[in-house]
């Protein structure tokens, strides 16, 4: 027989399947409270969740009558959040009339490549998903397309003749719906795309595609500051841009590049991500600034824009990249999924911030 302990009951809660429901978003700190006195088990459990907590409960319950025959009385104390009723809705005629399902549109941008826009933009997509939002991501790399593999996905999306169009509906992994240049084209068959085709394609991916209601599309954006970018962000109707650096000066310089970008054609900048930030060796446990330190958090001071986090080097934030399973859906319980969970709430906080401006500006010419 199962011993019962906070991670048994985690484990099998987990074995849960059924539609609507992920059982991936219990985690260990899910489970806030763990009694246990003879054949009594009282647990106190929090969580992000679309489906509704009295079915949940009775789910959980029956599954833990069947690991733990044992016990007799089960009191679960079950408190269910969704974060989409928290979310703000940016109003902009452009966006509404081309997006009109979408509440806010979010670009991860850097300036100098290689930083882990993709790795952040796709982390980040599936952090918001778990606390409840409903999100889109469109890979709008067109050369150098990465989300498909690091979203595990290689189907075609559905095409269907709609009245005078070809509609698309996204792909959908971990509860993130996408789209990207490599789900259309062959990997191994050249892209030969020149800029002004890039910003049509991404156009394509706003009005062809089936986003239905979103809190947020994030757009994985190409490295660099040169003309595509320029052309793309104006393109697209953005509610913010998110700038991802690490801390070294070669980054830093390239950020304030991309952040200057934005500022020319008025998108605000809601905030900087430090990626690679440190690394915690796993046997010392002793932390090594390889890249230096403290850079993401003095350029954000420095150009007056919100710090959102550090994220460590860990290997296996590659991994999960490489095999298509996102480190803070796969390790829910890691120092880096609590870190990814923080920055994705402080976006949202940013988000509201930039749209309860945006109401006072209505306010002020009324
Ligand atoms: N914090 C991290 N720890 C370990 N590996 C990381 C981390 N962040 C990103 N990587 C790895 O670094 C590589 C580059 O990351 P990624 O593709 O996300 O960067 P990018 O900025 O999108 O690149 P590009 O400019 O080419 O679009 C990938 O192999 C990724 O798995
Ligand atoms: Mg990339």
């Amino acid at each position: 027989m199962n011993e019962l302990t906070k991670s048994a009951v985690l484990n099998s809660l987990k074995k849960l399947k059924f539609d609507g429901f992920d059982p991936n978003i219990i985690t260990l700190n899910a489970i806030q409270s763990f009694e246990q006195s003879g054949d009594n088990l009282n647990i106190k459990m929090s969580f992000a969740t679309q489906s509704n907590p009295e079915f949940l409960k009775q789910k959980f319950d029956e599954q833990l009558r069947k690991d733990f025959p044992s016990l007799k009385h089960i009191n679960i104390d079950l408190q269910t959040r969704s974060i989409s009723s928290n979310i703000s809705k940016h109003s902009d005629p452009k966006k509404d009339s081309i997006l009109p399902g979408v509440k806010n549109t979010v670009a991860v941008a850097s300036g100098k490549g290689g930083v882990g826009k993709s790795t952040v933009a796709v982390n980040l997509a599936v952090a918001l998903a778990k606390d409840g939002a409903k999100v889109g991501l469109i890979d709008a790399d067109i050369y150098g397309p990465s989300v498909p593999l690091m979203l595990g996905v290689k189907d075609k999306p559905k095409v269907y003749q709609a009245e005078n169009s070809v509609r698309m509906l996204p792909l959908e992994n971990y509860g993130v719906k996408f789209i990207s240049i490599g789900v259309l084209v062959d990997d191994k068959a050249p892209i030969i795309w020149r800029g002004p085709m890039a910003s049509g394609a991404i156009k394509q991916f706003m009005t062809d595609v089936e986003w239905g209601e979103l809190d947020y599309l994030i757009f994985d954006l190409p490295p660099g500051t040169g003309d595509i970018q320029l052309t793309l962000v104006q393109t697209i109707p953005l509610t913010g841009a998110v700038i991802v650096t690490t801390p070294q000066e070669v980054s830093l310089i390239d950020a304030r590049k991309a952040l200057m970008m934005f500022n020319r054609v008025n998108v605000p900048v809601l905030g900087v991500i430090e990626n690679m930030s440190y690394f915690i060796a796993p046997d010392t446990g002793k932390k090594y600034d390889i890249f230096g330190s403290g850079g993401g958090e003095r350029i954000s001071k420095e150009l007056n824009v919100e710090f959102l986090g550090g994220i460590p080097i860990d290997p296996r934030i590659r991994e999960g990249g490489d095999n298509g399973t996102p480190m803070v859906y796969d390790q829910p319980d890691s120092e880096y999924a609590k870190i990814m969970m923080d920055i994705s709430r402080k976006l949202t906080e940013q988000v509201n911030i930039r749209n309860s401006r945006d109401d006072n500006k209505i306010e002020i010419i009324l």
